[in-house]
């Protein structure tokens, strides 16, 4: 009796005492496992928990890892984890044998003097991050004592976007050694009920995909990814942890209207993908670097896709392609419509495609916008169709008009915002920041396409993604005398597979309902959408959920009015720049998102200032390489 007692007591203790593997191994299977193999350098990461709460769309992460100093001297531990770009840090505390070091977040400025004043007295050391294709690095590193705890908690925030009709999450699966608890928990709420639900992990074998649970019913879905130490194992015998790579969440909801509007605690959200309208024929003009340095992976990748694209195209579509080196070749004088005959003829242009001479971008890019404008004052595209310009670089403009500003100006003129201007930037140099400024001045947006096997595919997944216009000039509007603070509402394209979101706050504390007017042009028509919500109810709705964090509208409107902010940011100037940066600066305080405006500030209380650790969010366009700064913790 007494032994079965002291075995109660002795299991209620482990949770309490946050314990390892040490004491829970004897209950474990016992065969040949050792508790060893959880040890790496000293350290023993006994707990690593990824909780996600997703609230129509916006995701709230906390990483959690736990470690212990098995070591009898003290020891380095490293939190190391990928983030996704689009994601801002909100919160991150490490705890050191129960004392709390929250982290605060500064002015990028003011963040940095304290570093750079830690620095002077060679105190620090600085790490640099490389940031990935879709992620970001966040790491830090503190010195613990033996037998010493830490807890580090990071928190993040992202909109998840849809494309090719999906939700996407993305979690970076890492954690370098053995966990004897190690869990992936994610909770997602969909006022408009979710439709399908997959999770899949690109490391995870046969034995390990039922591991992976996931339920969704009405408006909640749940996925679990929670492996044992065994099913972490690359091999049976194996010390090294399989779990390496992308663990992807991909989800969508009803869509029994357009669109839904959500109203919480004074602000409100709404989403507008309308599904089943009618294709709009489309106008592409393919504009492609082929100067000396795209010569061998970047021309055959290039030709790759663009055959593969011309598998997908429509025929009532028009296209053409304008080649640049030093010159400027046509593939042909005018539009052509995608016809059998037209398709087989490009591919055989597109076959003999080849590099030659140095980068005249700015004579590409005016010449395939003269076309398009060409094209609809001759009426020979039809009137009612969307025009998209893909262009696609690897260098700097070096013949012709090479001012960057010069270029930009040049483009904006002959765009007059007719058209929007994709720029693709292939490989690492390059202006990305031109590129980008460039396009977001035309309502385009730009990407990187990253050298290596893929390219191809990189470069038909943009594609893929403005291939189905279904909607023109969009426009969303609200009631203006019951609301301000609008996120953008006037949107050149709809593309299928999409989703169109603005959110705003409302200014009459007395409003019952609120209604959301589109307008936009369709294929056939011109079109108008109406939603209406009941502020009371709606609200009454979303507070019944345990699954969400209270102000997620408000938190939501702040994540996209600063994503906006700093978009416009890289195209102004002067004073209307500094304007904007203040603004972004005042909301990313305000709502603490570590935004490339901001740093993340960790300071041990009872130290001084030396003992410092920031972390920024680098800044896509000045490299791939963005630096960050970070203060060992010593
Ligand atoms: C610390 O551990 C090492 C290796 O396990 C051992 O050789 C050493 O004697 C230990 N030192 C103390 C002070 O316990
Ligand atoms: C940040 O995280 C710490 C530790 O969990 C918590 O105490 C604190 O309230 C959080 N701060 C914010 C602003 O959420
Ligand atoms: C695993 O390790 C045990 C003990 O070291 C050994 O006997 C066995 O052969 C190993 N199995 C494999 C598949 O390597
Ligand atoms: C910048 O902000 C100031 C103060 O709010 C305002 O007076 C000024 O007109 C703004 N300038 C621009 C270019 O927006």
């Amino acid at each position: 009796m007494e032994n079965h007692l002291l075995f109660y007591i002795l299991l209620a203790l482990i949770p309490a005492l946050e314990t390892s593997d040490f004491l829970i191994t004897p209950f474990r299977n016992i065969q040949k496992r050792s508790a060893d193999d959880l040890i790496v350098n000293g350290i023993e990461i006994y707990s690593m928990k990824i909780d996600s709460k997703v609230t129509s769309r916006f995701a709230h992460n906390v990483i959690t890892s736990r470690a212990v100093n098995r070591a009898n001297v003290s020891k380095e531990v490293v939190f190391d984890v990928d983030l996704p770009k689009t994601a801002f840090i909100t919160n991150f505390s490490m705890t050191i044998d129960g004392v709390t070091y929250p982290g605060t977040i500064k002015e990028k400025e003011v963040a940095k003097k304290q570093y750079e004043k830690a620095v002077s007295r060679g105190q620090t050391a600085g790490l640099i991050r490389a940031s990935g294709r879709k992620t970001e690095k966040f790491t830090v590193s503190v010195n613990i004592a033996a037998a010493s705890k830490v807890t580090f908690e990071l928190t993040y925030e992202e909109l998840l976007k849809r494309s090719f009709g999906k939700y996407e999450m993305l979690i970076k699966v890492k954690p370098k050694q053995l966990i004897n608890h190690f869990e992936i928990q994610a909770n997602i709420f969909e006022p408009q009920g979710i439709s399908e639900l997959e999770a899949q992990g690109s490391f995870i074998t046969n034995d390990l995909s039922q591991v992976i649970k996931k339920s969704f019913s009405g408006k909640k879905g749940h996925v679990s990814f929670k492996p044992t130490i065994d099913q972490q194992r690359t091999c049976a015998n194996c010390s090294t942890s399989l779990l390496d790579g992308d663990f992807t969440i991909k989800y969508d909801v009803k869509r029994d209207s357009p669109g839904d509007l959500q109203i919480v605690n004074g602000y409100f959200v709404h989403f507008f993908a309308p599904t089943n309208l009618p294709n709009f024929p489309k106008n592409v003009v393919f504009v492609i670097d082929i100067s000396g340095s795209m010569s061998g992976i970047g021309i055959q990748q290039t030709r790759e896709a663009l055959l593969k694209i011309l598998e997908d195209i429509r025929e009532d579509d028009y296209f053409n392609f304008i080649l640049f080196g030093s010159d400027v070749h046509i593939w042909t004088d005018t539009l052509v419509k995608a016809t059998a005959e037209n398709l087989k003829k490009a591919k055989d242009f597109v076959r003999a495609i080849d590099t030659r001479g140095m980068t005249n971008l700015h004579g590409g890019l005016m010449k395939g916008i003269e076309m398009l404008t060409t094209a609809f004052e001759t009426n020979s595209v039809p009137k009612r169709s969307a025009s998209i310009i893909i262009l696609l670089t690897d260098g700097q403009p070096n013949v012709g008009v090479s001012d960057p500003q010069e270029i930009q100006a040049n483009v904006k003129k002959a765009i007059q915002g007719r058209y929007p201007l994709y720029n693709l930037a292939f490989g690492y140099g390059i202006d990305y920041n031109f590129l980008e400024k460039m396009a977001l001045e035309n309502k385009g947006v730009a990407r990187r396409i990253y050298p290596d096997s893929d390219s191809a595919i990189q470069m038909e997944g943009f594609y893929e993604e403005v291939a189905n216009p279904m909607l023109t000039e969009v426009e969303l509007n609200y009631p203006e005398n019951a609301i301000s603070d609008l996120t953008q509402n006037n949107f050149k394209h709809y593309y299928d597979g999409s989703e169109i979101v603005v959110a705003g706050r409302i200014t009459d504390n007395d409003l019952n309902s609120l209604t959301a007017d589109v307008k936009a042009q369709g294929a056939e028509n011109d079109v108008t959408f109406s939603e209406q919500a009941d502020v009371e109810e709606t609200a009454k709705a979303l507070q019944e959920q345990e699954y969400i964090f209270g102000d997620y509208i408000e938190r939501l409107w702040a994540y996209l009015t600063i994503q906006q902010l700093l978009e416009k940011r890289t195209v102004a100037q002067g004073e209307e720049k500094e304007n904007l940066t203040a603004e972004a600066l005042e909301l990313s305080l305000k709502y603490k998102f570590v935004t490339p405006l901001t740093s993340m500030v960790v300071t041990k209380p009872e130290d001084n200032e030396d003992k410092t650790a920031i972390a920024d969010k680098p800044v896509e366009g000045t490299d791939i390489f963005s630096f960050t700064l970070l203060r060992e913790f010593k």
